[in-house]
């Protein structure tokens, strides 16, 4: 973590105080220290949570990662899950507004222009910022909930990362040369979400943005994904979301959920 000078402290009232949202972080639960917002923010939505609860924490113990992985959350970064009740219909299109509010707030706080991994880290000079978990709740005709988990890595200095990811990680501070706000980053990341899904909610798309954003279409890639390890070049995405990669014989594949790294 960076030790700065600079008062970061986060609170819910902090947050939420004249924050220009309808819903969105109108309701937050702060926590310095918990377990997974994840976890919290499920047994929220369970219990039928308004719309746009938001639950954050400075530091996790037990923070997850998308396929099973471990998140780590050392102090100096954001932490956040957000309950949502969207339709089925704009299930797939949560990942692009994540990834694009992401994108839109980061420009909006810091300048730094930031691109999108498929289907959804943020990278700054291609190195990870930021990394996003959506869970759901499912029933086969409707979506009892869903948590968007955002972790964004704000004040932390190379050495603050465990050595396997220092190379492949950076925050914000490290980008930039000098400590952010984090409040300005969560108010400005609450504000980017609510608009994005305000337009879902209208019938409008996301998926142009997102895919103009992708840094991968165009790459020789290796895809790990729960089916098997897949490798070629990513062609295309689907308005799903889904990634299409043309292999060495020509064929195409679908792929919904993965781990891209590039080739050389
Ligand atoms: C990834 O593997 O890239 C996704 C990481 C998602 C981390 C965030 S931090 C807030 C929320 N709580 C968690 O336990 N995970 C997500």
């Amino acid at each position: 973590m960076l030790v700065g000078t600079m008062n970061d402290n986060l609170s819910a009232d902090s947050i939420t105080r004249g924050l220009e949202t309808h819903f969105i972080g109108q309701r937050v639960l702060y926590y310095p220290r918990l377990t997974s917002t994840m976890e919290v923010a499920r047994q929220e939505a369970q219990r039928g949570a308004p719309e746009g609860t938001v639950v954050i924490a400075d530091e996790q113990t037990a923070g997850r990662g998308r396929l099973g992985r471990a998140w780590l959350t050392p102090r100096g970064n954001i932490a956040l899950s957000l309950v949502l009740y969207p339709r089925l219909a704009d299930l797939p299109a949560l990942i692009m507004l994540a990834s694009l509010a992401v994108v839109h707030s980061m420009e909006a706080v810091t300048g730094l222009k930031s691109h999108i991994k498929w289907p959804n880290d943020v990278q700054i000079n291609a190195r990870k910022v930021c990394g996003i978990l959506i869970e759901t709740g499912v029933r086969p005709d409707r979506v009892n909930y869903a948590v968007i988990g955002i972790g964004l890595n704000v004040n932390l200095r190379p050495g603050d990362f465990p050595p396997e990811i220092q190379s492949l990680a950076t925050s914000l501070s490290q980008e930039l040369g000098r400590e952010v706000p984090r409040l300005t980053v969560i108010r400005s990341l609450l504000v980017e979400m609510e608009k994005l899904y305000l337009t879902l909610m209208a019938g409008g798309s996301l998926y142009e943005e997102w895919r103009d954003n992708l840094v991968t279409l165009g790459q020789r890639v290796r895809v790990k994904s729960a089916e098997g390890i897949y490798e070629g070049i990513a062609e295309s995405v689907d308005r799903d979301g889904s990634l299409l990669l043309r292999g060495a014989h020509g064929q195409l594949t679908r792929i919904i959920a993965g781990d891209v790294t590039l080739r050389e």
